[in-house]
């Protein structure tokens, strides 16, 4: 069967079929082969792409950077400073930048955003991550685990953390589409919502994929393939979630002893940023306030043989370049 994404936008997982994502593995495996052996790829020059950034980012903001001058586009980053939202509405904003760009990347906040903006821009527009999901994520994880574990199908991967944001949504939405066992170990109060997993369920029966939601971390990380976490608390949450979230997720924190529990081929990974240590601004800040060190993973395992996390970075790259070759 032959895939054609021309003019499709990149929202969420859900829109797509599972054909439709491996194709995107396959074209980012592809794309990451040629960059390795400096082959160019630069199919599409004179084209020109507008990046929205509502939202602090490296990796994302990076990887359609250098992913479109590999592909010959050029790129306008639009952060503070632009009208957006101000003094113009998304709607007016996608119909300007509809007419200039072949895409529009958007970071940000609800889903709704970048459904409008895909509603009325007329070109293809790509989530760069919003409260809800964070699909260009997906492609590099699954491409990372791919890579590490050989395949995808029967793969059982553990959520620490809170389940109920962009990447445990996001993560249950890829896993059922491609067959991966998905297990949200977590508070229950963080579990995705009972819709999201209702919806999953018929992808779920297709690809023979499961989800599972539990509190209890033996049962959880027995025979996991991948362990993942997240931060605590997402960009744009109040900070007086802090504390209730410190206290509420401290037991699901990724350390060796429940690493130990998994496989003993199990890779870890995590989306970034990460406060793995808390040697940062924000960290440094957290550590005065509620006295500790480490959040979501210990040091320890981030830095592990186990961990994957700069591949998961370094494909977030070559995944978002196979999202904007395919669509525009
Ligand atoms: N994982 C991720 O989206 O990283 P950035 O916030 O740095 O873009
Ligand atoms: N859940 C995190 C993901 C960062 C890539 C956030 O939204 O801040």
């Amino acid at each position: 069967m032959s895939i054609n994404l021309k003019g499709r936008n990149f929202l969420t997982l859900k829109d797509f079929t599972s054909e439709e994502i491996t194709y995107l593995l396959d074209l980012a495996a592809d794309f990451k082969d040629k960059k390795k052996k400096h082959i160019a790829v630069d199919t599409h020059r004179g084209k020109n792409i507008a990046l929205i950034f509502e939202k602090t980012s490296t990796r994302t903001r990076c990887s359609f950077e250098v992913a479109a001058h590999d592909l010959g586009i050029m790129t306008t980053y639009l952060a503070e400073g632009s009208q957006i939202g101000k003094k113009e509405s998304i709607a007016d904003t996608a119909r300007v930048l509809g007419r200039m760009y072949e895409g529009i990347e958007y970071r940000g906040f609800e889903q709704k955003i970048v459904e409008d903006l895909a509603k009325y821009s007329g070109v293809p527009v790509w989530n760069g991550l919003t409260n809800e999901y964070h699909p260009t994520q997906m492609l590099a994880d699954m491409l990372t685990i791919r890579e590490h574990l050989g395949s995808l199908k029967g793969k059982k991967l553990v959520y620490f953390g809170d389940a109920r944001y962009n990447i445990g949504n996001s993560l249950c939405i890829v896993c059922s589409k491609l067959g991966l066992n998905f297990t949200a170990c977590t508070n229950k109060k963080y579990f995705p919502s009972q819709s999201l997993v209702d919806e999953c369920a018929a992808w779920n029966k297709e690809s023979g994929g499961s989800i599972t939601l539990t509190e209890d971390i033996e049962s959880a990380v027995k025979d996991a393939d991948i362990i993942y976490t997240d931060v605590w608390v997402s960009m744009g949450e109040p900070d007086e979630v802090w504390e209730e979230r410190i206290k509420d997720l401290k037991p699901y924190q990724v350390t060796s002893d429940v690493v130990k529990k998994a496989k003993p081929s199990a890779i870890f990974m995590h989306d970034l940023p990460s406060f793995h240590n808390l040697d940062t601004t924000i960290g440094k800040e957290i550590s005065k306030k509620f006295g500790i060190t480490e959040m979501e993973v210990t040091d320890e395992v981030f830095e592990s043989s186990q961990s994957v996390v700069f591949d998961e970075a370094e494909n977030r790259m070559h995944t978002i370049k196979a999202v904007i070759a395919a669509t525009i």
